[in-house]
């Protein structure tokens, strides 16, 4: 039962890790909090969740069908491979570059004082790409975190990024959200934006769930 029974919800979550050589690599401060927060709520409104989540601080949820992945192409093709949805809510931290001149095996000091120079190319952008698939799902739901201008960033990114909504945040250190237990959401669609009061992860998941579920009926 639920409201999104019959339903197929595609989540992403966690960071990503680009690996610089196989024992080491860079990744960012995600702890998937928030996007298992959210298959957890869709989980409980009845959805079928495939969750695609990177390396998180927190264990997924039960009752989802959980995809582990490291790094941002990994995550692709989990997504490409998880569609068709009806939607997809992309809440991963996926870093925006890889190392491109990752060793294959471990790099050792020389001796000679000298440091390795890494060199970056750009990850696939797994939300536009899943806004412009050909199986689009009917609601595709992306993250934005800022630490400025929260509201003009997260709107701009909702156009470039073809999404129907954006849940933006700021992640300003004061605000203590990135890594905590509350959010403060900023949720922007086509008819404007909205500012939701501070809450915990959980209680913003499940209303952002009830949300999708409205959209959707
Ligand atoms: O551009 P930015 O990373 O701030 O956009 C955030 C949104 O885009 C999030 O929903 C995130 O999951 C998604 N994203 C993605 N693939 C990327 C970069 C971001 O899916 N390579």
């Amino acid at each position: 039962g639920g409201p999104l029974a019959g339903k197929h919800v595609l989540v992403t979550s966690g960071p990503t890790h680009e690996p610089i050589d196989p024992v080491r690599y860079i990744a960012n401060r995600s702890s998937g909090a928030q996007g298992t927060a959210l298959a957890a709520a869709l989980r409980d409104l009845g959805a079928r969740v495939t969750f695609v989540t990177g390396p998180a601080d927190v264990p997924p949820p039960a009752g989802v069908d959980v995809r582990r992945v490291q790094t941002a192409r990994d995550m692709l093709q989990a997504v490409q491979a998880a569609l068709p949805a009806d939607v997809a809510v992309m809440a991963a931290a996926v870093a925006d570059w890889h190392v491109s001149n990752a060793s294959g095996s471990k790099m050792k000091k020389d001796g000679s004082g000298a440091a390795p120079a890494l060199a970056f190319a750009e990850n696939p952008d797994i939300l536009a790409w899943v806004s412009r698939a050909a199986n689009r799902p009917s609601l595709v739901v992306g993250f934005a975190a800022e630490t400025d201008n929260v509201l003009a960033h997260a709107t701009a990114k909702r156009a470039r990024k073809e999404c129907d909504w954006i849940v933006a945040n700021d992640v300003s250190p004061a605000t203590g959200i990135m890594g905590g237990t509350e959010n403060a959401i900023t949720l922007i669609t086509a008819e404007g934006a909205e500012d939701w009061p501070r809450l915990t992860k959980d209680e913003t998941a499940r209303r952002l769930a009830l949300r999708i579920a409205e959209a959707l009926a």
